[in-house]
């Protein structure tokens, strides 16, 4: 049985805790009591009020996940888990419980049950918590047949085991990183006794202090990012994203590609030779055959040769799907992770697809661009990983529950 400390000197045990006895104790002592201002008016240091991004709270409760429709926040990691041996259903089950109720709590700016730095919840900046189950933990769970399909090879892979696969994947996103780095670190915590870490992924986006929520972010090869994508709120998403019956009612996947660019070799390419390996300009993002951003793609345009204006093998043509309802969403993150003694830069994109059916919509994608993409050239996918990603739960449930209980 752990014990652990809380602000004021109180102890409070597990037990207690998850029995529900010691949950008002563990609210007093963080409570803001110490942030009484003085008769001056003045917070003591510290403890100033929170400003409105650091308050500012996604519900975590509802029909789906919070994580997927949410507007990107700033700061992303993925991590993703193998169970332990002989974690079975009963034990995935206290699992999800015990993670769900971590994420319900954090992500309304509380400290988790038995939290050691209590402080470090309080600014939720936005965060959420986005379970993922891949292939192994439905064998765990005797529910083998449910399990969410392996991609198949595709040429341009050049995989690496330390970024693919994992039985459970978490999926933390928050405004703030000190936020999303304690968030993180309570949940694994609690997975410890269940689960090792496989890999984490950190990942970060523009902020909402320099780019306006809504707008397209830029990513690593200075491109505009995320344009054509389905729109939360809009049929077309509805339909593209959310699994429509079974036990992932509710739910979506999630392809997470690791995609590594060389942005040395991106750097010695020309403007032009850029933008025609997308199809897109880099100042606007307007394809090249428009003036903005939204504006349509004519990729019947010629140019004076008679020559496609947007090529043939351009990354915009090759990725289109005509349905907007078959669409993915693109939910990606930038990843930088140093340099190497030469100063080349170990930078891409955390490439995340959500899609109501992998088979039908990312595969079939991924395969056009795996054949030919004018942006091969530069990228080169090194991780890869597919998970269920099970629908939200109401105040009394947990994620996971349509499949496990
Ligand atoms: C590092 C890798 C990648 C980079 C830098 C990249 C970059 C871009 C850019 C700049 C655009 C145009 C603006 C936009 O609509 O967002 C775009 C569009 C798109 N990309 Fe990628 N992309 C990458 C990988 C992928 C992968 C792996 C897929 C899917 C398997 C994909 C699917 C799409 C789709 C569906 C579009 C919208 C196409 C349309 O106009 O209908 N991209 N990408």
């Amino acid at each position: 049985m752990s014990e652990r400390g809380l602000p004021g000197g109180r102890r409070l045990t597990r037990r207690g805790l998850l029995a529900g006895g010691a949950v008002a104790a563990a609210a007093a002592a963080c409570a803001p009591a110490s942030a009484a201002p003085d008769a001056a008016g003045r917070a003591p240091a510290g403890q100033q009020e929170p400003l409105p991004g650091g308050a500012a709270v996604e519900p975590f409760h509802g029909v789906h996940q919070a994580g997927v429709a949410t507007s990107p926040q700033t700061f992303a990691v993925f991590a993703g888990f193998d169970l332990r041996p002989g974690t079975d259903r009963a034990a995935l089950t206290r699992l999800m419980r015990l993670l769900t109720d971590d994420a319900r709590r954090l992500t309304r700016g509380e400290p988790a049950l038995a939290d050691t730095d209590a402080e470090l919840a309080l600014l939720p900046a936005r965060l959420t918590v986005t379970f993922g189950f891949g292939a192994g933990l439905f064998e765990a769970a005797g529910a083998g047949h449910l399990a969410p399909r392996p991609l198949p090879a595709f040429k341009v892979d050049a995989l690496q085991p330390r970024w693919s696969g994992g039985d459970l994947m978490v999926q933390v996103c928050a405004d703030d990183r000190v936020t999303l780095a304690h968030a993180l670190r309570v949940l694994v915590r609690d997975a410890r006794s269940f689960a090792t870490v496989r890999w984490t992924q950190h990942g970060f986006r523009q902020s909402p202090q320099v780019r306006a929520p809504g707008t397209t972010q830029r990513n690593l090869m200075g491109q505009l990012d995320g344009t054509v994508n389905p729109r939360p709120g809009s049929p077309e998403f509805d339909r593209a994203v959310w699994v429509r019956d079974g036990w992932l009612r509710g739910g979506t996947t999630l392809v997470l590609r690791r995609i590594r660019m060389d942005l040395e070799k991106w750097d010695a390419a020309d403007r032009a030779a850029k933008e025609f390996s997308v199809g897109r300009r880099l100042d606007s993002g307007a394809p090249l055959t428009g003036r903005a951003e939204a504006d349509e793609p004519d990729f019947a345009a010629a140019g004076p040769s008679g020559l496609p204006v947007i090529s043939e093998y351009a990354h915009i043509r090759r990725a289109r799907v005509a349905d907007p309802g078959m669409r993915i969403l693109r939910r990606a993150y930038n990843y930088e992770d140093g340099l190497s003694p030469e100063g080349r830069p170990d930078a891409g994109l955390l490439f995340a697809s959500y899609q109501a059916d992998v088979a039908r919509q990312f595969v079939p994608i991924q395969q056009r661009l795996a054949e030919v993409d004018l942006l091969n050239q530069w990228i080169t996918p090194i991780g890869s990983a597919v998970f269920a990603v099970p629908p939200g739960c109401s105040p009394d449930g947990w994620i996971g529950e349509t499949l496990l209980s």
